[in-house]
């Protein structure tokens, strides 16, 4: 972090963190300097390499994650009438991009204590008629059981969108989170593995649905104020009623330099909740999620504990603070909120009772060893 920033934090350990280093700092200033501000060669560029970073033919970038969210639902055909099946726990986003597409969110179960990630049984058992997609989250980076779902979703038409939010690098038998399904969808948000402030990214291997979005994404203009300013078009056309949901070059200057460090973040966050899991797993009660499988790459975004059953977790949490140890909870079940109370209820056992439990420790990748020593020591000290 910079100077101003640990000044003002009152955590000795935060959650998250972000570097801020000349890199960073000359990329954008030449970015600013350049003169060209909106959507333009910078995010062209970003949009390259994140599309070969994926493996996939197509890579656009958006202004944030829940406008991919968004967009990839709109594509993909989810409108009044249609449902969207999707896990409960996950950041309420998700729900939010379904409502706004007019389709209704079906909350669905996760398979349990040792994998957070959607049960593609209770999928199964939420399917409908109406049903026109799954909404997939790879909770914390590791992906979930895409067979199972690929099967479902053949089975009964549907599309699949990934909420790869969590997920860039991530991969299942040599094959990456994001190109598992029909679309993925990236968020850049500051405590994201590829952290630009606000920004997002949409994938696709299909040629349609990259166009629809592209349309999407800017008002359902045929071209872009850059294209005119080239002299590359001088006039448009508006085919689809569109948002305004681009990227800006200042943005994509950062997730440039950031992309290049994403593996190597990756990786030290992977060694982090292995010390993590070392210490913690299986001790006074506690136990750790998505114990590391053959063919399953994860991009370890969170590290999320289970407290031992009946522990309040308030009282750990407020014990950690104490120590200077930011502690957060990913996520609150998205039913239980006020605005999605009213939606009609499926029975989520083992999110509820997993919801109550999940403690999510600070991870980054330049922790200290004495910042991971000094979790660890308070974590065993307060359950
Ligand atoms: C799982 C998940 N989905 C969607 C989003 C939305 O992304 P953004 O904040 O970039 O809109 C986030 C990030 O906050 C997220 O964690």
């Amino acid at each position: 972090m910079s100077e101003d920033a640990a000044v003002e934090s009152r955590w000795r350990v935060p959650l998250s963190d972000i570097t801020v280093d000349n890199e960073l700092a000359d990329a954008v200033l030449e970015t600013l300097r350049s003169g060209w501000w909106s959507m333009g060669p910078r995010v062209a560029e970003f949009e390259r390499a994140f599309a070969e970073f994926c493996g996939a033919p197509h890579a656009l970038a958006v202004a944030n994650g829940t406008a991919a969210l968004h967009l990839a639902l709109l594509a993909v055909g989810c409108g009044p009438e249609d449902e969207v099946v999707v896990p409960s726990l996950n950041f309420v986003a998700a729900a939010n991009a379904i409502v706004h597409t007019g389709a209704e969110p079906v909350f669905c179960d996760i398979v349990g204590p040792d994998e957070l990630n959607l049960d593609p049984e209770d999928v199964e058992a939420a399917v409908t008629p109406r049903t026109k997609a799954l909404l997939a989250l790879h909770y914390a980076g590791f992906p979930c059981a895409m067979d199972d779902l690929r099967a479902i979703a053949d089975s009964h038409g549907l599309a699949i969108v990934e909420d790869a939010a969590h997920a860039p690098g991530a991969s299942l038998e040599g094959h990456m989170c994001g190109t598992l399904g029909d679309v993925g969808c990236f968020s850049f948000f500051s405590n994201k593995n590829l952290p630009m402030g606000e920004g997002g990214m949409v994938v696709t291997d299909d040629d349609a649905l990259a166009e629809k979005i592209r349309l999407f994404r800017s008002h359902g203009m045929t071209t872009l104020t850059w294209d005119r300013h080239r002299g590359h078009a001088s006039s448009y056309d508006v085919v689809l009623r569109g948002f305004n949901y681009r990227l800006d070059e200042l943005r994509a200057a950062l997730g440039l330099v950031e992309l290049g460090r994403l593996r190597e973040g990756n990786r030290a966050r992977g060694e982090i909740v292995e010390r993590y899991r070392r210490a913690l797993d299986g001790e006074a009660g506690i136990s750790m999620p998505f114990v590391p499988r053959e063919g399953v790459v994860s991009t370890h975004h969170l590290a999320v504990i289970l407290l031992p059953e009946g522990k309040a977790r308030h009282d750990v949490q407020t014990a950690l603070a104490e120590r200077g140890i930011q502690t957060s909870v990913h996520y609150p079940p998205i039913h239980m909120f006020s605005a999605y109370k009213e939606q009609p209820r499926r029975s989520l056992p083992v999110t509820e009772s997993i919801a109550e439990r999940v403690l999510t420790l600070p991870l980054f990748p330049h922790m200290s060893d004495a910042q991971v020593a000094a979790v660890i020591e308070g974590v065993l000290a307060s359950v």
